[in-house]
């Protein structure tokens, strides 16, 4: 396979940064196509964490030439904080690129973010706050800086001063807060160009150049399919493109060259902030699943919540990812279950129906049907062999498998890159 496009199934944090690490070691390229400071990747190697938030995952092979492409928010702060930890732990940064295209978070944007979940009181998202709404407001709206703009210190601060004219207009007269001041932040802001302009690269180019000689390259989705701002559950959604089709949307990736597109999904259902979840299990259950996976979040710390696998979500997200394989992640945390569920369609207003409605009004009211299946009471964190799992953990995953219509083809019981279990074709 050539080209592969890894997306996060559902509501993200479902360990794609794992699948992307193990993906990595026989690829050339790996490319994180959206997103910002918002995503937390984890990847675990010889019991040492790493935890990424902007550079892709696949930065811990140091032959694999990683690309932050056009379509990622960047906040530099957080990009150059990222490789001095990295470089810190012996992790060589030398063959990351940075696309020029990609626009740049600034601390307007984060403050902005704050204030306008502030504003919306109980209806607020439960953004992770690192300024992506903002950000990816003013890329729409033209007014964005852009890196390439950035490390241009003549540049950014003509830019800086049209731009910041408007954000205190909004700042003082909408949100009643102080102006910020220019000078301030292309103080605080310079170490950071300065540090980040080396990364920077015609990226588009390089990826198309890549893909169309038969490379190997790989796209690190962030986020989630469910989070999508179109196909998600709008308004609790990100504000950019992380289902399959964001992996060709400014890359230079063209939608013909993609050969492979996997899912990863966990074993259960996971949401932070806010936004319908049919299958939460705001109770015991859920309680236990969180605790068992260590379910709080790797950017922002807040407790996830928790529920049984939405196989209709699943469906959906196979449906609209276009998806030829699944990855199903997180099998040692069900263990010790007596009985574990799946849902296999909804109940909504009277009716059953088996295709997710994505929007909020509907889902909201949607009830989970479940299939209830026999839990697994043995521990399968060392298990390699498919066919070395419990009967019943099997069966769950081919029960999974049959409902979404898509080959699970990579189960995972851990972290570790080492906890990961091949299904032959
Ligand atoms: P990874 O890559 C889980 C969620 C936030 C919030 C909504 C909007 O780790 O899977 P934003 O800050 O993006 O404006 O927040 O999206 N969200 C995530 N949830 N994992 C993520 O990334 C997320 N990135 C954003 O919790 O509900
Ligand atoms: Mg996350």
């Amino acid at each position: 396979m050539a080209n592969t496009v890894v997306v996060g199934a559902m509501w993200g944090d479902e360990s794609k940064g794992k699948l992307i690490d193990f993906l990595a070691h026989d690829k050339h390229v790996v490319v994180r196509w959206g997103g910002g400071s918002n995503a937390g990747h984890t990847v675990v190697v010889d019991d040492q964490e790493y935890k990424l938030h902007l550079i892709p995952a696949g930065i811990l092979h140091p032959e694999t030439l990683c690309v932050v492409a056009d379509g990622v928010v960047l906040d530099p702060a957080s990009f150059v904080g990222e490789i001095e930890h990295l470089q810190g732990r012996g992790v060589s940064c030398e063959n990351l690129k940075v696309s020029g295209n990609a626009h740049v978070v600034l601390p307007y944007h984060r403050l902005l973010d704050e204030l306008e979940e502030k504003r919306k009181g109980g209806r607020a998202l439960g953004t992770t706050g690192r300024g992506i709404g903002p950000a990816y407001q003013d890329k729409a709206a033209r007014i964005g800086i852009r890196v390439r703009e950035f490390v241009d210190p003549a540049q950014f601060s003509d830019r800086l001063a049209e731009v910041l004219d408007y954000k205190n207009e909004l700042l003082t007269k909408v949100y009643g807060v102080p102006a910020l001041r220019a000078d301030e932040m292309l103080e605080q802001l310079s170490p950071h160009a300065d540090k980040l302009r080396p990364y920077v690269d015609d990226t588009a180019l390089r990826v198309a150049y890549a893909a169309k000689s038969g490379k190997n390259v790989l796209f690190e989705g962030a986020q989630a399919t469910l989070l999508d701002i179109d196909l998600g559950t709008y308004p609790y959604v990100t504000s950019s493109h992380p289902s399959a089709g964001g992996a060709c949307i400014g890359t230079g990736l063209g939608p013909t060259q993609i050969d492979q597109i996997i899912a990863v999904s966990k074993s259960y259902s996971t949401r932070v902030g806010a936004g319908a979840f049919p299958t939460e299990q705001a109770n015991e259950i859920g309680d236990r699943i969180r605790e068992r996976g260590l379910e709080y979040g790797t950017t922002t710390g807040r407790p996830r919540r928790c529920g049984w696998l939405d196989g209709v979500a699943l469906r959906y997200s196979a449906l609209v990812n276009g998806l030829t394989d699944l990855y199903l992640g997180h099998m040692d945390v069900l263990c010790g279950f007596d009985e574990v569920k799946f849902a296999t369609a909804y109940t909504l207003d009277g009716h059953t129906i088996t295709d997710f409605p994505s929007d909020q009004a509907r889902l909201c009211r949607c009830r989970p049907v479940y299939q209830t299946l026999p839990g697994w009471a043995e521990d399968v964190s060392g298990i390699r062999e498919y066919g070395q799992l419990p009967g019943n953990a099997r069966r769950f995953v081919e029960t999974v498998e049959a409902h979404v219509g898509v080959p699970i083809t990579t189960v995972s019981v851990g972290r570790r890159r080492d906890q990961t279990i091949f299904r032959e074709a």
